[in-house]
């Protein structure tokens, strides 16, 4: 079936969907993002991811480029028009088109890229086996809080995990302390079988599935601790995990080659997976 992608207004065939060679987007990175979870053809927490896009234009002073209603009809009509059941859909605003000048121009009108895709979660298998990550040090800005489509040290961590045969990089901050994977949160559960992520400051992204991951322990009554971590902490948990719209809960069994716990996914990683797997299946949180 042939691709559909919505650029500014309309739906086009994907070999034809591209922007101009002026728009802030492709010159300054000057744009925000989202990465939404398609299940039973039917968006996954679209509520949280709405009010995250929001918070990210507003952080960056940057218009809607249509209400939050028109927004979430094309959003439908794109995974629909990809007849896209189980997989993301991504959609980019951008501060739009103008001469290139680092100030922001006086009269653009954002950009609107939207894109639907199938994809089945993590490769079959991987959840079950967990994954190993390495880690490096964190070299982004200090807005990491916004989703911006600014990703190049996000980018340099990714490849070098796949270069070192891990599935993903774990950013260390000045104080050795751990702020998140390059495309997902982290996350540790401690020998005395607390569940503990980093508070959502400026140094993370704070994830929609971090936040239903947060919901879910809730429910499950599982101690919980929203405080930083560092390296050495994470390489003596009982069990560590990932997670994120592509990645889910992603068992972590290595970190730098060490193993974590018994080496194998432990039973509140999988615990967590089981319940984020059901609250994904029934579409999240969309109020
Ligand atoms: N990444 N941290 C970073 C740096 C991320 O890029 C992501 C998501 C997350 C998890 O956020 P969420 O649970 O809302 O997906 C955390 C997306 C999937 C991406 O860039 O492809």
């Amino acid at each position: 079936m042939s691709r559909i992608a919505y650029v500014n207004g309309r739906y086009l065939p994907h070999r034809r969907a591209a922007i101009h060679v002026e728009d802030r987007g492709f010159q300054f990175a000057d744009g925000v993002y989202e990465v939404i979870g398609v299940q039973g053809g039917r968006l996954v927490d679209e509520r949280p991811h709405l009010d995250r896009l929001a918070r990210s234009l507003a952080a960056l002073s940057m218009k809607a480029p249509m209400g939050e209603r028109a927004l979430a009809h094309v959003m439908r009509e794109t995974v629909r028009r990809n007849r896209v059941r189980s997989g993301i859909l991504y959609l980019q605003i951008t501060r739009g088109v103008a001469a290139r000048d680092h100030a922001f121009p006086a009269d653009a009108e954002p950009s609107l890229v939207m894109m639907a895709r199938a994809v089945s979660g993590p490769a079959p298998g991987l959840v079950e086996k967990g994954c190993a990550v390495i880690t490096v040090p964190d070299i982004r800005w200090k807005r990491c809080d916004i989703k911006t489509v600014s990703l190049l040290a996000n980018v340099l961590a990714k490849q070098q995990a796949k270069e070192a045969g891990a599935f993903e990089a774990l950013q260390v901050d000045e104080d050795g302390l751990i702020t998140e994977g390059a495309t997902a949160n982290a996350w540790i559960i401690s020998q005395d079988g607390v569940l503990v992520t980093r508070p959502a400051d400026h140094a993370i992204l704070d994830g929609v599935t971090r936040r239903a991951v947060i919901a879910l322990a809730a429910r499950a009554e599982l101690a919980f601790e929203e405080r930083a971590f560092s390296v050495d902490e994470a390489k003596a948990a009982a069990e560590a995990f990932l997670t994120g719209t592509t990645a889910y809960v992603m068992p972590i069994t290595r970190i730098d080659g060490s193993p974590i716990g018994s080496g194998v996914p432990g039973p509140f990683s999988l615990r967590l997976l089981a319940d984020y797997t059901a609250h994904a299946a029934a579409g999240g949180d969309r109020r």
